[in-house]
């Protein structure tokens, strides 16, 4: 699987996101303490956008209806979505972001 260049024009902090499109995927890609996350940026219930919504914990909320993600597997915490979100491997070399599709 090929990996990625994540461009930030400023480092993410912790429990800051950004959504990106790689490669035609919407991506979204997270900062949980010193470890960085990337999940499909679509929610598995109604596909909402989830990069504007909020972080608790190690969850994602997704405000439309309800449904919560585990940032670290994509999978579902709370209903009504009952399929995980996509995950992708992220590293960082030197200071710079890298995301596997
Ligand atoms: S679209 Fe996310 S819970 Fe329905």
């Amino acid at each position: 699987m090929p990996w990625y260049h994540i461009a930030l024009s400023t480092p993410l902090e912790v429990g800051q996101k950004t959504a990106k499109e790689i490669e035609g995927k919407d991506v979204l890609i997270c900062r949980l303490n010193e470890d960085y996350y990337a999940v499909a940026n679509r929610c598995t219930h109604a596909a909402w956008r989830l990069s504007e919504e909020s972080i608790a914990g190690m969850e994602i909320v997704c405000s439309l209806h309800g449904a919560r993600f585990d940032l670290r597997d994509g999978c579902p915490t709370s209903g009504p979505a009952t399929k995980p979100l996509a995950t992708y491997p992220v590293e960082l070399r030197n200071g710079e972001l890298y995301v596997s599709l």
